[in-house]
């Protein structure tokens, strides 16, 4: 068998795991021939057959450590939308017949698609059109339902956490305010990990929506109990009760989408007109997605990609390799990309926080 693999979407940290794990379990235990196809479904659109190569064991010696993604990765590659000018004019096209053709000529008789919700979304789309496609759950944000985590994310909380640390001693020195925004799209997961690992005094995440007052009088009540300063994390998604989320980029709905950012700044301007305490704001942004994995998303990432291969030899198309508990699972991707995967602000984290004196405005 020729069994293709890409990595989709934006990188995390454990893509080249995912990838040595392919490698190695298709060619070792199956004696398979494995394709690599660089820069997702872009290149094998753009650049064709010169996106393919083909993967020997010795391509993915020594790669398990490192972050990013030997294959490369593409951001904007949804191939059932595909914005390119035909006379001058900026159109939305279909291409999805031409990566099942490519994929045909290359001979590729099944492909392991790495990716988020938008990534595994095609890769669904494309099984429903005769793909043979398995999943493997990458972000950052934690966010797809199916599994109990992706891999990234324990990467991601590890940075932001240090991070947090780390501004916690000059907040503490300086008696400021410190505002953190972490990512996570529209799910509070990487701030309610971190701000909970890393002590914080508010957590603001999307499925929250805070109130300015609440917060405000949060910090002021720490500050005249003695603790003259205060940390803030803040996912990029979170939004006032009384407003919307923040962007720094609009998209255009279809081929790009529009860019979070910018809350974390909000909250800092706002809290220190509210309170008259010195406020900071540190955005985490891409460092959250950089670095080599933890051990934690590399035995995740080498499991999640071997166990892909052995979905692929029982024929197991259209599913995703999963985590649930201890046991790696599989799940329709259908069903992992039906309903995104939120923080539960009745939840038990949420509450325990609560109880602690966390304030989530
Ligand atoms: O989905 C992962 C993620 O890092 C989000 O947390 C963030 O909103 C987005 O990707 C950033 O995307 P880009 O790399 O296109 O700026």
């Amino acid at each position: 068998m020729h069994i293709g693999i890409l990595t989709g979407g934006g990188d995390a940290p454990g893509l080249n795991a995912v990838i040595r794990a392919v490698v190695k379990t298709a060619i070792g235990r199956y004696e398979w021939q494995v394709p690599g196809i660089e820069d997702g479904f872009d290149g094998l659109i753009e650049r064709a057959f010169r996106a393919l190569r083909p993967m020997a064991l010795q391509d993915v010696r020594g790669i398990l450590p490192q972050g990013g993604t030997i294959l490369g990765a593409a951001n904007r590659g949804n191939p059932f939308a595909r914005q390119v000018i035909r006379d001058g004019q900026k159109v939305i096209e279909d291409s999805s017949g031409l990566v099942l053709d490519r994929l045909r000529v290359a001979g590729i008789e099944a492909l392991v698609v790495v990716g988020g919700d938008g990534t595994l979304r095609i890769a669904q789309e494309l099984y429903e059109k005769g793909c043979l496609v398995v999943g493997v759950p990458k972000t950052i944000d934690n966010d797809l339902g199916g599994t109990d985590v992706t891999f990234g994310f324990d990467t991601a909380l590890n940075t932001a956490t240090s991070a947090i640390d780390k501004l916690h001693t000059t907040a503490e020195s300086h008696h400021r305010v410190m505002v953190v925004e972490v990512m996570g799209r529209d799910a509070g997961w990487i701030a309610l990990h971190s701000g909970i690992a890393g002590g914080a005094d508010v957590i603001l995440i999307p499925e929250i929506p805070f109130k300015w007052q609440v917060v405000a009088e949060a910090v002021k009540a720490r500050s005249k109990s003695g603790a003259k300063f205060s940390i803030i994390v803040a996912a990029e998604g979170a939004r006032p009760a009384d407003g919307e989320q923040i962007f720094s980029h609009a998209g255009d709905g279809v081929a790009t989408v529009a860019r979070l950012g910018g809350i974390g700044n909000a909250v800092a301007q706002r809290l220190e007109a509210m309170t008259g305490m010195e406020t900071r704001c540190t955005v985490l942004g891409h460092l959250q997605r950089g670095g080599g994995p933890t051990p934690f998303d590399r035995l995740l990432a080498t499991r999640y990609g071997a166990a892909a291969v052995r979905l692929a030899a029982e024929g197991k198309f259209g599913h995703m390799v999963a985590l649930q508990g201890q046991e790696i699972t599989a799940v329709p991707i259908a069903e992992a990309i039906r309903i995104p995967k939120r923080v539960n602000p009745e939840g038990e984290k949420v509450r325990m926080a609560r109880d602690m004196g966390v304030c989530f405005g």
